[in-house]
């Protein structure tokens, strides 16, 4: 049985107020977000699009620590500069709110009492890191040491950045606290936990069984999860910024920033609308939709519905359409990297051309799977599409009935077959377009609009009104009217896609009040209607112009190289001279070479080291063949404790440099030595 819904609660992932907004955000939620509600509205359905800054959690705190300033000093900053890139593009929130609003605070409170008093959480002590000297408990990122996998002597206690590898804080040698610098000690501190695996049976049925439709890579997300069995998760963290959790024996503790995030949508709604807020969150006929990026699927699908249904009285999401990731020229978007598009950076080179980043970013994103972003295709899609096909035929519609009708509609005589024709392609594409936006797949959803176009532009080239004004104005008019037709449809169509663009053209047309359900008619614009003087819609973007864009990118790349965020290991902790002079290094000659049997890396060396003779075993056996290396000199530690490599004995290392891109080589005197010669 299909549900029927009469309102539509839209949210957007409420973004981390530690920096501005970039392109992979505009294209994985916020625009096609904007594209859902402005399309619910046209329509003249009842819906409400809810967003805000997220502006709790670990990250702000240590954003504030780097900056020397309070985490509400950034939020601050971050949360005005966010809110005001959105106003800019366009997207439509009924309300914009933040995390740290004082009725965010009360909602999320409650909402954890609620749950805490029927019993919804488990209680748990564990050991956990605490800072001696700054006498605090340390969140992972707090925590830095030696990754276990990769030696990374700089590895975060949930990630070593060197390996990728993820990690809890107890797996890294030599724990250091960040703040204090001391050595972080166990302590026993209790949480509380939502029990997930008690929720999986319910879960389960509810994704996999009712809500197959969902996007394949949401679906096969959840899927996965399910598969793996799900695992109690704190709510709780021991921090000072948060949420402080409402009970009696816990100071210091906060609500898990991901706990409180979500909740931050029912806030927004209350102060939004605080009398009415219930029947958007409660009632059975409200369809609520989370649009999100991928790496919020887990929380969106999993953790909160499992929140709603502790808490009880809440409805679940309908649909959670999230969208992969936007890469940008070939790499992954990175705000520490300084590797993104920012959405105040663009305005400020692209002046009043937010649609075109809004059309670029609708037909390439990354709906199914992660896309590229590239500034030639940016320059493309507006040069071919934008210009060449929109802007001209709706440039064309106008100037002619200026040129010819004094800027009036002029009348439709009898339609030829190539005009009904023409106008029954037209029609067939409201339903289309209708079916796309419905299942969320925006992108094609815009090609077809932009076909709607296409078949103007077809029209007015093959009917050719310009030769025909010398000898049959009454056939002129019929066309012009049935390209104005068109044009008032254009202006229905593209609404939820190219916002500005589209004033524009009601301006032009003199007629704002246009409606979903009037798409497809050809009588939108009635005989005499007086229209408005236009201009031209878009402009050809040059080489120039693009070139810039690229070495803007080419510049922030150079500046990357070198820093610890490329593949450049960070550099090992200092060690004190005397434990250098230990090492005896030296120089020797190889005598012999050969491979080791059944080690594909290793090779056998015989070396000459000005005393005696001693064995080494290398693994630098994929970029040498041995018979090379014999006679060379090489550079060895003399006094490593021999140790057995493949049950041979090995009385030293070979000195090698590995490259960033991980090829060896071996390190050689620039000239010839006695063997023995010492390295120092
Ligand atoms: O990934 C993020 O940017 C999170 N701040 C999203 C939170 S969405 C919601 F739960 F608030
Ligand atoms: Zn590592």
């Amino acid at each position: 049985m299909t549900k029927k819904f009469n309102r539509t609660l839209v949210t957007s992932a409420l973004p981390y107020a530690n920096g501005p907004v970039h392109i992979g955000h505009m294209a994985g939620v916020y625009i096609p977000a904007d594209i859902y509600v402005r399309y619910l509205r046209l329509k003249g359905q009842e819906v409400i699009h809810i967003g805000g800054s997220d502006e709790h959690g670990v990250p702000i705190t240590i954003r504030a620590k780097k900056e020397g300033v309070t985490p509400q000093a950034i939020v601050d900053k971050y949360h005005s500069i966010i809110k005001k890139s959105f106003e800019d593009f366009g997207i439509t929130f009924d309300i914009y709110s933040r995390t740290s609003s004082e009725t965010h605070r009360e909602t999320a409170s409650d909402f954890f009492l609620k749950l805490y008093n029927k019993g919804a959480f488990e209680e748990q002590t564990s050991e956990q890191y605490f800072d001696p000297e700054a006498q605090m408990f340390l969140a992972d990122r707090y925590i830095m040491g030696e990754c276990p996998h990769c030696g990374n002597p700089n590895a975060y206690g949930d990630q070593c950045e060197s390996c990728g590898t993820s990690l809890n804080p107890t797996d890294l040698k030599n724990p250091r606290s960040t703040i204090s610098g001391a050595t972080p000690i166990m302590r026993a501190t209790k949480h509380w936990y939502l029990p997930l695996d008690k929720h999986e049976s319910w879960l389960r049925q509810w994704i996999l069984e009712d809500h197959k439709e969902w996007k394949s890579n949401v679906y096969g997300q959840c899927k996965s999860w399910l598969d793996m069995g799900l695992q109690p998760r704190a709510v709780s963290r021991d921090l000072d910024w948060g949420v402080p959790i409402p009970l009696p024996d816990a100071e210091g503790k906060v609500l898990y920033v991901w706990f409180d995030a979500p909740i931050g949508y029912i806030s927004n709604t209350i102060e939004l609308l605080p009398d009415s807020w219930e029947k958007w969150w409660k009632a059975e006929d409200t369809k609520l939709i989370h649009f999100i990026g991928k790496d919020n699927i887990v929380f969106h699908c999993i953790v909160f519905p499992a929140m709603l249904k502790a808490e009880g009285s809440f409805i679940l999401p309908e649909n959670v359409p999230a969208n992969e990731f936007l890469n940008l020229e070939g790499d992954k978007i990175s705000t520490s990297r300084n590797w993104a598009v920012w959405l105040h950076e663009y305005l400020e080179d692209f002046p009043g051309q937010q649609d075109i980043l809004r059309y670029v970013l609708t037909s390439n994103a990354p709906e199914t799977k992660d896309n590229d972003f590239t500034w030639k295709d940016f320059q493309a899609r507006n040069n071919n599409e934008l210009v060449a096909i929109l802007g001209n035929f709706i440039n064309r519609a106008l100037v002619l009935t200026q040129k010819y009708f004094d800027n009036k509609v002029p009348q439709a005589g009898e339609l030829t077959e190539y005009d009904r024709n023409t106008l029954k392609e037209f029609a067939d594409i409201k339903g289309i377009i209708e079916s796309h936006l419905d299942t969320f797949r925006f992108r094609d959803a815009l090609k077809e609009a932009m076909n709607l176009a296409r078949i103007g532009n077809k029209y007015l080239a093959d009917t050719e009104p310009w030769k025909i004004a010398k000898t049959d104005m009454a056939r002129v008019g019929t066309i012009m009217n049935i390209s104005l037709q068109i044009t008032a449809n254009l202006a229905i169509v593209f609404e939820p896609f190219l916002p500005f663009s589209v004033k524009k053209i009601r301006q032009f047309i003199n007629m704002d009040s246009l409606t979903w359900e009037q798409l497809g008619r050809i009588d939108l614009l009635p005989e005499g209607h007086q229209l408005n003087p236009s201009e031209l819609l878009f402009a050809k973007i040059e080489d120039e112009t693009i070139e810039k864009q690229i070495q803007k990118l080419l510049d922030t790349k150079k500046a990357n190289e070198g820093t610890t965020e490329t593949k450049v290991a960070p550099q090992k902790p200092n060690v004190a001279f005397d434990d250098f002079a230990k090492l005896d290094l030296r120089v020797g000659r190889v005598l012999e070479c050969t491979k080791v049997p059944k080690a594909d890396k290793l090779l056998q060396f015989l070396i000459d080291d000005g005393i005696n003779k001693r064995t080494i075993i290398s693994g630098i056996a994929a970029w040498y063949k041995p018979e090379e290396l014999v006679g060379k000199q090489v550079c060895f530690i003399a006094n490593l404790e021999p140790r057995k490599l493949r049950g041979i004995e090995s009385q030293g290392m070979l000195l090698s440099v590995e490259d960033t891109d991980g090829t060896l080589s071996l390190i050689q005197p620039p000239k010839d030595v006695t063997p023995g010669s010492q390295i120092g």
